[in-house]
């Protein structure tokens, strides 16, 4: 088979990072998850005291953006690749409600925005890549050989999502999870640079009644019925 770069997009939760990397380690591709880099910088911000409420002190955040260290290491025991800020492990950290509750603010920025493609294109110039995002089908990687967008129904999702966090040190409640989605789902399509939207060549697979298994065999598929 050819080399591939592979895009997934979708909503939140819709369970992109986990068919991302289960397509990976079957093809033996690198993973990247770009909204943990977009997490990273949000950490990085909340952590310097860079937001106030919905403020982001862009004046004090962009002109760091180059020095900021956000870079993925292969984790054997978990078997994925691990966020590091400033050479901190936060995969955990990353996912907290503190962080998700500011990372949309912080993705609209245009300037964070433009730092964060260009590292994921360096990413991929080798192809490869499964990378899993909200533009990567219609910025990161307009070329990219397969583009697929997920999706499920909203209740769906906010289910997953809650049950998720339940197994971490610092669950939210349904209801904030529920919120949460919505409202970056929300600031997300509606963000003038790259909005969350499926390219005209993304191939729409629903996983709603679907395992992630499912999911996977679906879309290894597709995938045998590229052009060679
Ligand atoms: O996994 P989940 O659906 O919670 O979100 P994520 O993939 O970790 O992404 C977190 C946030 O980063 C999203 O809600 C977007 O605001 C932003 N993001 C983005 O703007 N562009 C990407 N390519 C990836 C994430
Ligand atoms: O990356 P994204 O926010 O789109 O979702 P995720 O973090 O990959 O998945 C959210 C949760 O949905 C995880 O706990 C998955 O195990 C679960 N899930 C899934 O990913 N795919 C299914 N078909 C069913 C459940």
């Amino acid at each position: 088979m050819r080399d591939l770069i592979i895009a997934i997009d979708g909503f939140s939760s819709t369970g992109k990072s986990t068919l991302a990397k289960l397509l990976a380690k079957e093809l033996g591709y690198l993973h990247i998850d770009s909204g943990a880099m977009y997490r990273a910088i949000s950490l990085y911000a909340l952590e310097n005291g860079m937001i106030h409420g919905e403020e982001i002190n862009e004046a004090e955040l962009l002109p760091q953006l180059e020095f900021i260290d956000v870079h993925f290491e292969w984790n054997p025991e978990t078997g994925r690749n691990e966020i590091y800020l400033n050479g901190e492990n936060v995969e955990e950290k990353v996912r907290e409600m503190e962080v998700s509750s500011k990372v949309s603010l912080i993705a609209k920025i245009p300037e964070v925005r433009a730092h964060l493609v260009e590292l994921q294109r360096k990413l991929g110039k080798n192809k490869r890549i499964v990378m899993d995002g909200r533009d990567i089908g219609t910025t990161v990687f307009p070329d990219a050989d397969l583009k697929i967008f997920l999706n499920a129904s909203a209740e769906e999702r906010a289910k997953r999502r809650y049950e998720e966090m339940l197994k971490t040190d610092h669950p939210a409640s349904f209801e904030e999870v529920v919120a949460n989605i919505n409202e970056r789902d929300r600031i997300d399509s509606t963000r003038e640079v790259s909005p969350l939207r499926k390219a005209d060549d993304a191939v729409l697979v629903d996983n709603g009644r679907l395992t992630p298994q499912e999911t996977l065999q679906e879309v290894l598929e597709i995938i045998q019925n590229l052009p060679k």
